[in-house]
């Protein structure tokens, strides 16, 4: 229907006749003459309807309201003096329409669109509407490219695209599963993957040895701004490597997209023990764009004054007395809004902050009295601290402290609005614990099919796994390790998670029965794309980056999903419901 998009379209068009397609954006009439702008998918051009050059044009552009769909064929000519937009591409020259057809109507807006502030409820309903803004289809363009430079990258280093399939058999991932009921089979349900994760390593049986997959990956959890129940994943694995290998394919791959989507970023990232990041940070996943790095002050504190820090500082394996200091803190913060920090902090379990400020004559605050002097000094110190400086405590039990602290430092971070907005930094978090105990109970904290570096143990938490995140400007992007490939390891494993030998062989019996065939060593990991996305376009929810995204309770507000089913359909199920769906 169109000559040109409107982005072609510039001064080597004047003179020359065009025809261009798509939606009117705005309409301006002036009394006499009706100026149209026109947008098709990513540029705007000015349409000029001049009752003396064409009545017919014209008495159609006085029926144009916004949003109407046309074709416009004209010559195009310079703007006038003055009236150039340099915002636009095509702001040098405009269109003198000879004809305009209207595609089609639209009725008023629902909504203001590239309206920042309307209600998302009003959006998602109207998705299709939002997704036309200039900023969606950027957002959108970017992710075409970086899928594409992710396939291309992944196909250079000769790894195969296979699809793995989505009605399928639980992955365990730490979520809840979304569940199919069979209609062959009644009553026995398809699990929707929380991975690929289980296929991959058999796709490593089967000989593939390297292989990847955008794949679609489902998991009922609690929603968050970073997380939907339906997401894709770049999903890699390979056969016969290090972790080492692994890494470099990542970083290959990472650096491939954001150099084909026009960042600059360094070909390879820092690395961090996880058990660093969690004593320095309070975190598994530490933003590295701004400092504030804990300082561990638990020896100091067994020699103070006050019982509560001295007892708290007696089991230092059990318990943690972190230091944080906020350059020119004093100078920033009243003490008023100092005091006001520990309200933060108790929403996550603490039961207070201490603080000290650096003043000309030493370390002063509430707690000072409780130190000698050799001691504040010794704080001083260990804390780096200069005249103006602040510095915040928290006390008590490890996982405890290291948590608030963490969020403190994000919190900081925050309210002194010192984190850097354009810059991209990299981080892989190395060495994972292997398992995590909660109310006596054994988990693995990436997924079970992962390496521990060794079964020889005293304390089952200190078991390290070849595991390792790759972390971008805090946020978790992706994730992988080294797997169990030896049958009785992975038997093992089940077992010290708690997982019986029958349900193991339920379970995941396909998976141990693999591994007897001469399964070779293999590893690989997943980046989160919308979240890669997200984090690429600054875009403040992954809702933005996902084409038609679910709300925080995981409904889908357009085709209005999930919905009720006629008793028919629950029939054929061998399904009834035991509760009534709400209206
Ligand atoms: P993991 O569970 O860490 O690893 O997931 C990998 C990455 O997927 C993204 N992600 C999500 N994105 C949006 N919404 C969600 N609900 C969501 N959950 C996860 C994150 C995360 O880092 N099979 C393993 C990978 C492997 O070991 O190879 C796995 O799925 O960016």
């Amino acid at each position: 229907m169109r000559t040109h998009y409107c982005a072609e379209i510039n001064e080597k068009h004047i003179g020359e006749e065009v025809t261009v397609a798509g939606w009117v954006s705005s309409r301006r009439d002036h009394g006499g003459l009706i100026f149209i702008d026109l947008r098709d998918k990513d540029e705007v051009i000015q349409l000029v309807c001049d009752p003396a050059e064409n009545p017919d044009a014209h008495k159609i552009a006085e029926e144009v309201r916004d949003q109407f769909v046309l074709v416009a064929r004209g010559v195009m000519r310079a703007r006038g003096e003055g009236l150039e937009n340099p915002k636009l591409k095509t702001g040098k020259v405009e269109m003198v329409v000879k004809s305009l057809v209207i595609e089609n109507r639209s009725k008023p807006m629902p909504f203001d669109l590239g309206d920042e502030k309307v209600n998302e409820e009003i959006k998602l309903k109207y998705r299709y509407l939002e997704l036309r803004t200039q900023k969606s289809y950027d957002i959108f363009k970017l992710r075409s490219k970086a899928t594409i430079a992710a396939r291309n990258a992944l196909d250079a280093l000769n790894f195969l695209e296979v699809e793995t399939p989505i009605l399928t058999k639980s992955t365990p991932e730490g979520a809840r599963d979304y569940l199919v009921p069979s209609r062959v089979h009644g009553g026995e349900f398809y699990a929707l993957p929380q991975s690929p994760q289980l296929f991959k390593q058999l796709l490593m049986v089967g000989g593939f040895d390297r292989y990847f997959q955008i794949a679609k990956c489902f998991r009922d959890e609690d929603l968050r701004a970073d997380r939907q129940p339906e997401f894709t994943q770049i999903d890699v694995e390979m056969s016969f490597c290090t972790q080492e290998d692994v890494i470099t394919v990542a970083e290959n791959l990472i650096h491939n997209i954001f150099c084909k989507c026009g960042f600059d970023i360094p070909a390879t990232f820092k690395r961090m023990p996880y058990a660093e990041a969690m004593e320095n940070y309070g975190s598994d996943k530490p933003d590295m764009r701004y400092d504030l790095k804990m300082v561990d002050v638990i020896d100091i504190f067994e020699r103070c004054d006050n019982e509560i820090f001295s007892n708290i500082a007696k089991a230092p394996k059990k318990n943690r007395i972190k230091a944080l200091k906020v350059p020119k803190g004093d100078e920033i913060f009243s003490k008023r809004q100092m005091k006001s920090f520990e309200d933060y902090v108790r929403k996550f379990g603490a039961s207070g902050l201490g603080y000290f400020q650096m003043k000309e004559d030493g370390l002063k605050g509430p707690l000072a009295k409780f130190f000698t002097e050799e001691d504040l000094q010794a704080i001083v110190e260990r804390c780096e601290l200069e005249v103006g400086d602040a510095v915040f405590f928290g006390a008590g039990e490890k996982k405890l402290v290291l948590d608030y602290m963490g969020r403190f430092r994000i919190y900081l971070a925050e309210t002194m609005e010192i984190i850097p907005q354009d810059t991209f930094e990299f981080l892989w978090v190395m060495d994972f614990p292997m398992f995590e105990v909660e109310n006596g109970r054994v988990k693995a904290l990436h997924h079970p099919f992962t390496q521990p570096k060794t079964l020889d143990y005293e304390d089952i938490e200190e078991i390290e796994s070849i595991a390792y995140d790759i972390v971008l400007n805090g946020t978790e992007l992706g994730g992988g390790s080294i797997r169990i490939h030896k049958e009785a390891m992975q038997a093992e494993i089940f077992k010290l998670l708690g997982i019986s030998e029958e349900e193991a062989q339920e379970k995941f019996g396909f998976l141990l029965d693999a591994l007897k065939f001469g399964a070779p060593p293999h590893g690989g990991f997943a980046l989160g794309l919308d979240r890669l996305i997200m984090l690429m376009t600054g875009a403040s929810s992954i809702r933005e980056v996902i084409a038609f995204p679910k709300t925080q309770k995981a409904q889908c507000l357009l085709t209005q999903a999930p919905s009720p089913v006629d008793e028919e359909q629950l029939k054929e199920l061998s399904l009834r419901i035991r509760q009534t769906p709400k209206a």
